[in-house]
């Protein structure tokens, strides 16, 4: 059914759910039929085991687990992560355009998010506790991604000669690779921009000042351009299948999340790449 998502099949989707349409067409109601069957499969992962689980009579925390082990459980579990991960990335993309209000603006910024919350909480207690969500929610994500692939592998670990992809893009058949060269991108991007110990020029109080100096390398640059690319096709494919995996598909509204997948993936990983860009037309003009 997934294949009705594609293009090619836009015309028939439009005459299917026409406005003018006096009666039901078959291929409408089978593809309604299809999404709330979907809608219907995880609501039933979910309340089978809270139902059957045998010490029901005493909820426990068993039920989640019992439905984190149904694959509908773990890629529920991938999307609702996948929903905080991409709203740190576009609020961290927001705050990082502070760049271009100068090197007052984006430290005072910088200063101000270590403030926040004060006096209800220490210095830096609100962005612990930003760190400590991502932390999960990153952990979370990766791991529920290594179970479903190892669940795929054994139930079908015959390898396909000539393989042609069915009704998938360029973004879908990547995201094992682009999802593990964000996680690199993490790693090198906390060195270089919060620890100050990839080797470049750094001082701890002086946002401004590591972004600018980081990004006239220009190594270092592309290496911030070809993550954010990873980033965009990650979030592209990311947030088209989140729908489908909470079961909030309809074939109807399928072009808006298609939208919504363009949109996100071009504003944050573009917005990103401002930055490196901007920097290097600077240092050469
Ligand atoms: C051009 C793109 C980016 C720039 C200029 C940038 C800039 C920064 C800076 C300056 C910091 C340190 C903030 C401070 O010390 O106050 C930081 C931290 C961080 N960035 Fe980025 N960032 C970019 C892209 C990304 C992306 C794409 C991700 C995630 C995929 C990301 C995740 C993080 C994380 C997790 C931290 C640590 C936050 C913390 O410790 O509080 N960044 N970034």
């Amino acid at each position: 059914m997934a294949q009705y998502a594609d293009s090619a099949h836009r015309p028939a989707l439009r005459r299917a759910f026409s406005p003018h349409r006096r009666t039901a067409s078959p291929l409408g109601l089978r593809l309604m039929e299809h999404a709330a069957v979907r809608t219907r499969r995880v609501l039933a992962a979910f309340c089978l085991t809270l139902h059957e689980h045998p010490t029901r009579k005493a909820p426990s925390i068993m039920w989640f687990t019992d439905f984190y082990r149904t694959a509908v459980g773990k890629k529920a579990l991938m999307a609702i992560t996948g929903i905080v991960l991409y709203f740190y990335v576009l609020a961290h993309m927001l705050g990082n355009l502070k760049y271009f209000e100068g090197e007052e603006k984006l430290n005072a910024y910088a200063d101000g998010l270590r403030h926040l919350g004060e006096p209800f909480l220490p210095y830096t207690g609100a962005l612990w506790i930003v760190r400590v969500i991502l932390a999960l929610a990153l952990g979370v994500h990766i791991a529920a991604t290594i179970q479903l692939t190892i669940k795929n592998w054994k139930a079908r670990p015959t390898v396909y000669l000539n393989q042609v992809p069915q009704a998938s893009t360029f973004a879908s058949r990547t995201m094992r690779w682009t999802g593990g060269i964000i996680l690199v991108f993490i790693i090198f991007h906390l060195l270089h921009l919060t620890f100050g110990s990839v080797g470049l020029p750094y001082e701890p109080h002086d946002v401004y000042y590591n972004v600018r100096t980081g990004f006239e390398n220009e190594w270092v640059a592309l290496i911030y351009i070809l993550a954010q690319i990873a980033l965009g096709l990650h979030l592209y494919h990311g947030v088209w299948s989140l729908f489908q995996s909470l079961g909030w598909n309809h074939p109807r509204y399928n072009h808006w999340r298609r939208y919504l997948a363009w949109v996100s993936a071009f504003v944050i990983a573009g917005g990103n790449i401002l930055i490196p860009l901007v920097v290097l037309l600077r240092k050469y003009s």
